[in-house]
């Protein structure tokens, strides 16, 4: 059967850090809550001249790079991101332009911080039906401009970033020793939209809005959701936990991985954590931890990766691959 495997991966953040003491003179905060409640330590900030496209195109060429392949070999785009360029067109069109690609066909996918799991398993579909050979799959987000940078509930919490694989289409035996995605569970629910959102759009408001957060209460159904969706992606490859050599959360609060992890059993040295480091970038955050764990060495070739995300609407899933 036809897999989808992970040929290439890279990543781009903006120039600019901000460290948790930034924040002090702007918001009543401290270095020291952000780091006990969330595990941030610093996140990177977009300039004017770095937006979702630019920083989109920056991942997308390095992963090309490390598939040694260039844009012409690539079919499709599928970009993860709450914060694109334009309203319209997609921002995935936008970066095939910049990539010089003028074939193939791109689009954006909107599942907030769930994005780049919903676009690696919309992909795998893609490559298995036989529309696409390979395709770029992008998590890209500039956060830093839609917050709130008067409230300090939120506007501490995220970053700016971008981080993309190459996915390319073998054959595989159909078992688990396969590399390539193997499973996938996606799930939504709107009943929770008022519980982390934005403020404007345009078919209500005109205006791009902020981001809006009941934080405690997204903290509150995150861990059950993340593990039983896990579960059930588990169930589905016949594996358990301790079968995994990675595990790769979305990375918005180290409290809700380590719980998370804890539940399922997940030994703490299999996690990937990043989000001291990059804080919550949305749809780029798992791409983003992907591209640290690659580059240090811990993810290697053959491994099984568990990739996981939550976020707004809410929107949750799980992937579970073999690098
Ligand atoms: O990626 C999408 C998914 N998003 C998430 O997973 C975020 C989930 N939620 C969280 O990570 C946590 O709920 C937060 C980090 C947002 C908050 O942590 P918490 O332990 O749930 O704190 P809390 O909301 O219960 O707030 C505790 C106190 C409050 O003061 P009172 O009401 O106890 O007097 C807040 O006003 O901390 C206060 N607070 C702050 N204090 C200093 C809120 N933000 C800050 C801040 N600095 N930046």
């Amino acid at each position: 059967m036809i897999r989808s495997v992970v040929r290439g991966n890279g990543a781009a953040l903006p120039r600019r850090i901000m460290k948790n003491a930034d924040f002090e003179g702007m918001v009543e905060t401290s270095d020291e809550w952000i780091v006990q409640r969330t595990g941030i330590r610093q996140r990177h900030v977009a300039a004017d001249d770095e937006t979702t496209a630019s920083l989109g195109e920056a991942a997308a060429r390095a992963a090309l790079d490390s598939a040694g392949l260039t844009p012409a070999d690539i079919d499709l785009i599928v970009l993860a991101t709450s914060t694109p360029n334009n309203t319209f067109p997609a921002t995935a069109v936008e970066i095939q332009n910049r990539l010089g690609m003028h074939h193939g066909f791109a689009f954006d996918m909107q599942a907030v911080c769930s994005g780049f799991v919903y676009a690696v398993a919309t992909a795998d579909l893609y490559i298995r039906g036989g529309l696409a050979k390979r395709v770029l799959v992008i998590g890209s987000e500039t956060f830093s401009r839609i917050l709130d940078w008067n409230d300090r509930s939120t506007c501490v919490l995220f970053g700016d970033g971008a981080g993309a694989v190459v996915l390319e289409a073998a054959e595989g035996r159909g078992d688990i020793g396969d590399r390539g995605v193997l499973a996938a569970s996606l799930r939504s629910d709107g009943v929770h939209k008022d519980k982390l959102f934005v403020d404007g759009g345009p078919s209500t408001t005109g205006t791009v809005g902020h981001l809006r957060m009941e934080g405690r209460e997204v903290f509150k159904h995150a861990v059950g959701m993340i593990t039983d969706v896990i579960e059930a992606t588990f169930a589905e490859a016949r594996i358990t936990a301790n079968d995994l050599d990675w595990f790769v959360p979305h990375q918005a609060n180290k409290r809700i991985i380590d719980a998370s992890a804890k539940k399922l059993g997940i030994a703490e040295e299999k996690v990937v954590v990043t989000v001291d480091l990059h804080g919550n970038t949305s749809a780029a955050s798992v791409p983003l931890a992907l591209s640290v764990a690659v580059a240090d060495g811990r993810i290697k070739k053959g491994d099984l990766v568990l990739l996981e995300a939550m976020g707004g609407g809410f929107t949750w899933g799980a992937v579970l691959l073999r690098w």
